[in-house]
């Protein structure tokens, strides 16, 4: 049986475990760091995503056999490359490959270079210049700085004001860190993602899915890392999915290997479905989140054994997915994504996953005295399927509704756009 470490700790990680333990291959997951939740599936081992050289040492003493990478921060600083090189397999893009999502001007360049859709744009390094070039152009206008900034570098300006204030936070004081600016035409569309296994020159589809990123009901309130999530996209139609194959991910993965970067992991692709055609806003060298949260649990294959394929170029087996329909609510603490409390108790969790079309992944939970405590902003994934969109909205809705927690707070309206 084979031995498996998952690097990561949210509730993405969690449904890769929990795809994991249903692999007949599997034997041992270990998990690090874990959270409270992925600890009933794995053992969890006290390292932080990023000390990659601990994690390379922990792989070759406890005889791992794979390791699967969830956040980008550990790719971008290269435990694939670490891994490889001390003949560890792994499954997660090298640091070269990572760039398409580390790099948004790169994204941007490979996107010009192989004719992948995308929004207009000019990358600055100058502050006059930027400025000079927002101000002969229309608003909103949307300025994106240049490298990792926890999904906090997109700014949408509506008044110019606001775009200098933009530009001097990321090119003038260096919020960010030193970098440089993207600014890009302002699309508009329902958005969606579509995420791909690839390895190498091979692209695998999985059904695509949406994100809700405002904090409130009615898409109002402050950007988050995503309040809940559902597949599939009735508004996708068969021919969108053709074209983002062909056009964008594809193509993807065809210039990631003329660059001389071939990709082998999981492509995100964001997508948006603008009135010109499908568009990228944005590629990820990684599984989204919450989005996994709500796609693994339709795959039937074994996970173990795709991983597999992409992290030793060998074929791949076939790719089998559920037909139903899957739903997730984030349950967040009050004040995210802004600060908030922690250490507040859940209870009701058992009484939630007693149907069994119920799976609830934790983001953000930790163990204390015995009690599963919050322990950061998005804390539960609470994910219903079904055999309709309607089953699983009902089904996810009733078990997050049996969960108690007096600092937590969810959005009632997932997926409301298409029920
Ligand atoms: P990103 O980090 O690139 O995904 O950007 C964050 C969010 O900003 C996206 O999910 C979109 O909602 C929005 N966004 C990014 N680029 C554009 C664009 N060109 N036009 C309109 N909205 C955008
Ligand atoms: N849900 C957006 C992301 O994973 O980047």
């Amino acid at each position: 049986m084979k031995k498996v470490l998952v690097v990561g700790g949210g509730g993405r990680c969690h449904a890769i475990v929990d795809a994991l333990s249903r692999s007949s291959e599997v034997g041992k997951i270990y998990c690090a760091p874990g959270n409270a939740g992925i600890a009933a599936q794995a053992e969890c081992v006290p390292l932080k995503d990023t000390q990659v050289e601990e994690l390379k040492e922990f792989a070759l003493e406890n005889g791992i056999d794979l390791t699967v990478v969830g956040p980008e921060v550990a790719l971008a600083a290269g435990i694939a490359d670490v891994f490889s090189a001390a003949g560890l397999r792994i499954f997660g893009p090298s640091k070269a490959a990572a760039t398409i999502e580390s790099s948004k001007d790169f994204a941007k360049r490979l996107m010009a270079k192989y004719d992948i859709p995308t929004a207009a744009f000019e990358t600055f390094e100058d502050y006059d210049k930027a400025l000079e070039y927002v101000r002969k152009g229309s608003l909103p206008v949307v300025l994106k700085y240049d490298g990792l900034a926890a999904g906090k570098g997109v700014v949408i300006p509506e008044t110019f004001e606001e775009a200098e204030a933009t530009l001097k936070d990321m090119l003038l004081d260096d919020k960010f860190g030193k970098g440089k600016v993207v600014v890009e035409e302002f699309l508009t569309g329902p958005e969606f993602s579509f995420m791909c296994f690839v390895d190498g020159t091979e692209v695998y589809p999985m059904a695509v899915s949406q994100d809700h990123k405002r904090a409130y009901e009615g898409d109002k309130g402050p950007n988050t890392g995503g309040m809940g999530a559902y597949s599939p996209l009735p508004f996708v139609t068969d021919e969108d999915m053709e074209y983002a194959m062909e056009k964008v991910m594809k193509p993807a993965a065809a210039g990631m290997i003329a660059e001389g970067c071939p990709f082998k992991g999981v492509l995100y692709g964001g997508l948006m479905k603008t009135p010109s055609g499908i568009k990228v806003i944005e590629f990820n060298c990684r599984f989204g989140d919450p989005e996994t949260e709500v796609i693994l649990p339709l795959l039937e294959s074994d996970i173990y054994d795709i991983f597999s394929a992409v992290a030793d170029g060998t074929p791949m087996p076939e790719i089998r997915w559920k037909a139903d329909a899957s739903m997730g609510f984030v349950m967040a603490s009050k004040g995210y994504p802004g600060s908030y409390g922690k250490g507040f108790v859940i209870d009701g969790l058992e009484e939630a996953l007693s149907d069994p079309a119920v799976r609830i992944y934790h983001m953000g939970t930790a163990l204390k005295d015995g009690d599963v405590v919050t322990s950061g902003g998005r804390v539960l994934m609470v994910v219903g399927s079904g055999s309709s969109l309607r089953q699983a909205h009902d089904t996810a809705l009733k078990a997050v509704e049996k969960i108690r927690c007096e600092n937590l707070f969810y959005r009632r309206d997932i997926g409301g756009r298409v029920l």
